[in-house]
């Protein structure tokens, strides 16, 4: 037995840890940050696969047998041929999920015109992971996406409340739009965009729903261990969580309540760079 592993590039998956801790608050849980190398959302498939199967490696070797990817781009780049490539090499159970699936599986339900607007890291818009997993649940659907390129270091550097962010945020939003005057729900695809709601609610027409992933994750990742119980029976349930980062812990902990909700004690766990 062992905690669960959550995994993000930087602070973006706390968002989504915090609504999996409220809704399964019994088991153990490691989250682990690569803000050494954040943000992902820029880099190649094979760098995006190579830091996302460094870092599920460390939350294999500190005891997990699952991990949540709680990182869209990750999820839309490396989920696939970690699970192909690298899982079947271990000879125990290890499963790695991710966050797209479970977002892509509801989000026809919520929408009336079926056209959905996407707001992601270039990494995810360019991997085009929604419109697949959009289409096979909800073929009729028209997904439109908007890459939002500098949200994610804005966030990142708790540039939140200022000017320069809120005109990025709103250059976004009208880019993605643009491009139809249907959408009538919007999917925030980063995990690190929910910090920025406010703003996002700001400059997005009120008709419009906006999906943060947390509670649909958690609800989801919920209903796998129901339906998996000889992974459910290998994670631990004392209510333990431990946080790491690639990168200074102090660092980790100034901003980590910003997401989190509450302040958190980091350690920093270096990998290969
Ligand atoms: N939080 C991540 C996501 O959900 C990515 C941020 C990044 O590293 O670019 O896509």
């Amino acid at each position: 037995m062992g905690p669960i592993g959550i995994f993000d590039s930087g602070y973006g998956g706390l968002t989504v840890f915090k609504e999996i801790v409220k809704k399964l608050p019994q088991y153990d849980y490691i989250y682990l940050g690569d803000n050494a190398r954040v943000p992902y959302g820029t880099r190649s498939f094979e760098t995006v696969y190579e830091y996302t199967l460094q870092c599920v490696e460390q939350l294999f070797s500190l005891g997990s047998h699952m991990v949540v990817l709680a990182c869209n781009t990750a999820s839309a780049k490396a989920l696939r041929s970690i699970q192909q490539n690298d899982l079947p090499n271990y000879t125990d159970l290890r499963k790695v999920l991710g966050v797209i699936r479970p977002t892509a599986e509801i989000v026809g339900s919520y929408s009336q015109s079926k056209q959905v607007g996407i707001l992601a890291t270039n990494g995810t818009v360019k991997s085009e992971s929604y419109v697949l997993e959009i289409h096979k649940f909800f073929p009729e659907a028209r997904v439109f996406q908007q890459a939002c390129p500098i949200w994610v270091p804005l966030v990142e550097s708790n540039e939140i409340n200022n000017a320069g962010t809120e005109y990025f945020v709103e250059k976004s939003i009208k880019a993605l739009l643009a491009q139809s005057g249907a959408i009538d729900t919007i999917i925030l695809a980063c995990t690190h965009y929910p910090i920025l709601l406010p703003l996002i609610k700001k400059y997005t027409p009120p008709h419009i729903r906006i999906i943060s992933q947390g509670p649909l994750v958690a609800d989801s990742f919920a209903d796998y261990l129901y339906r998996h119980p000889e992974v459910e029976e290998l994670c631990s349930k004392n209510g333990n969580r431990k946080f790491y980062s690639t990168d200074d812990a102090t660092n980790f902990e100034e901003k980590a309540a910003i997401f989190y909700g509450i302040p958190v004690s980091a350690t920093q766990l270096k990998v290969d760079c």
